[in-house]
């Protein structure tokens, strides 16, 4: 069983390198099915319906928040059958939308969202204590974690206390993706994923616009670079015991002549 997990989507870029790229990556490791962070999907924060059924319709199966899961109004709205994982333990009205439940032949996915408590606003309580509850809300269920966070030694921890009960743990956020990809115990795990969006870029964010931030302390708002797109991932294979036996990381940049 194959699961391709794609790291944070920012923007229009991000998404349009999605759509383009992921038909190639299905067929390429035969997936079985999409996970993706799409937490700076709209405009490089939160979601709109029309980015949901964009992110749908490019191949995508569930799509995992982070802190920028409210940053659109547009949230509200949205159908509540759709498969969207809210973080469990960050401050929202919908983080008892934490799980989507995907069966995949005799095989039952919980796929959570749990949020750092480390270098993180709107902590509301520790990852440890939402991952107790999801093991006991999800008996029979094999995990995949998206741990939403900042710092990688609290991604670390969690990953060694829970490996034996979990079948990955996938850090997103940094949009950096780490070369820490590797399997402890059939658990799965990176510190993090990395990002689809703008390759030059600050965190897919416009150079321009981020240096202007950094640099000269200028009020800005958030705009997404539109510079060719960087397409990040991992590809996991789980065996029948639901115990992950591989993870691969994907890391495309755009081509020289394009950047
Ligand atoms: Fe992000
Ligand atoms: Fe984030």
């Amino acid at each position: 069983m194959k699961l391709l997990f794609i790291g944070d989507i920012v923007g229009a870029v991000g998404r349009h390198i999605v759509a383009q790229r992921l038909p190639y990556y299905k067929s390429l490791y035969e997936v079985d099915f999409v996970v993706a962070n799409g937490e700076n999907a709209a405009h490089g924060k939160g979601l709109t319906k029309k980015v949901v059924n964009q992110l749908l319709a490019s191949g995508i199966d569930v799509i995992t928040l982070g802190n920028h899961s409210y940053s659109k109004k547009d949230v509200y709205d949205l159908d509540t059958a759709l498969p969207l994982c809210f973080p469990g333990n960050m401050v929202g009205r919908f983080q008892d939308r934490h799980t989507v439940v995907l069966e995949k032949g005799d095989i039952k996915f919980a796929i959570s969202s749990v949020y750092g408590a480390v270098f993180m606003d709107n902590v509301d309580f520790s990852p440890f204590i939402m991952m107790d509850r999801i093991l006991k809300q999800y008996p029979d269920h094999a995990h995949i974690i998206d741990f939403h966070g900042e710092a990688t030694a609290e991604k670390q921890a969690f990953m060694h206390y829970y490996k034996d009960q979990v079948s990955a743990v996938l850090g997103t956020h940094t949009h950096v993706q780490t070369v820490d990809a590797d399997i402890f115990n059939g658990c799965a795990y990176i510190s993090d994923v990395g990002m689809c969006g703008g390759y030059i870029s600050i965190l897919g964010r416009d150079l321009e616009e981020a240096l202007d931030m950094i640099v000269h302390q200028k009020q800005t708002h958030y705009k997404p670079a539109s510079s060719p797109a960087l397409f990040s991932g991992v590809m996991i294979d789980f065996d029948e015991n639901m115990r992950a036996v591989s993870i691969e990381r994907i890391y495309e940049k755009p081509s020289e002549n394009l950047r």
